[in-house]
């Protein structure tokens, strides 16, 4: 039997949810954007070795489209949608288009934490991912992330345990990696 794929979709989607709207991030967005990446837990969790500037970030901005084109990379604004105020942010990145999967990463400002909004926004994304998509999405945090380890275990993700992953700044580390597989 042979089964056909869907073709990954070239530009970012807009995903809404009971209080969120998760949209394609644009320039203007850099100046909220800019402080949570430029937060010292965020920064860890990206492995970089300084916060990334405002310009930075702008530029990362400009990159994202071209990314979405060729299917590698989906990047969201999380907006809350009865004050349009931009949250945080979502991606799927990279997306491994020969092996059906992506990595899920998400970044609130520290004032949106613990309202579930993480929760929101990280269904929404899967479920996209899974069901539309057809990919397994694959959550990898350091194993002392309480916070991304309760979310993905909210999420129902699979709990593959601790194993060693690259990181571009620390070389092989030790992670938590949990899976939420393809479901069509
Ligand atoms: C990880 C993060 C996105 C979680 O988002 P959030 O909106 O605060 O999480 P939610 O409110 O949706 O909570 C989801 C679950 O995790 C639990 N949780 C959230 N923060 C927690 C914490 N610091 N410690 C323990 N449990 C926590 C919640 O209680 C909830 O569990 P429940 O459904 O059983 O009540 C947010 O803390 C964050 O942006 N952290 C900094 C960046 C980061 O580490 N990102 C992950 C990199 S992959």
């Amino acid at each position: 039997m042979r089964i056909s794929l869907p073709d990954l979709p070239n530009e970012v989607p807009t995903l809404s949810t009971e209080r969120l709207t998760l949209r394609a991030i644009t320039e203007s967005d850099a100046p909220n954007l800019a402080p949570i990446v430029q937060l010292p837990e965020v920064v860890a969790a990206l492995g970089h070795e300084q916060p990334r500037s405002e310009g930075q970030v702008l530029e990362w901005i400009r990159s994202l489209p071209q990314c979405a084109a060729l299917g590698l990379r989906y990047a969201f604004a999380v907006v809350i949608s009865a004050t349009l105020t931009v949250v945080g942010l979502i991606e799927l990145n990279p997306v491994n288009v020969v092996s059906r999967e992506a990595d899920l990463s998400l970044w609130l400002a520290r004032d949106a934490r613990q309202h579930h909004f993480g929760a929101e926004a990280a269904r929404a994304v899967i479920d996209w991912a899974t069901l539309t998509l057809c990919l397994d999405v694959n959550g990898v945090t350091t194993p002392d992330n309480a916070a991304a380890i309760a979310l993905m275990r909210a999420l129902d993700m699979s709990d593959q345990g601790e194993r060693v992953v690259h990181s571009q700044r620390y070389g092989n580390v030790p992670a938590r990696v949990f899976i939420a597989r393809r479901r069509s």
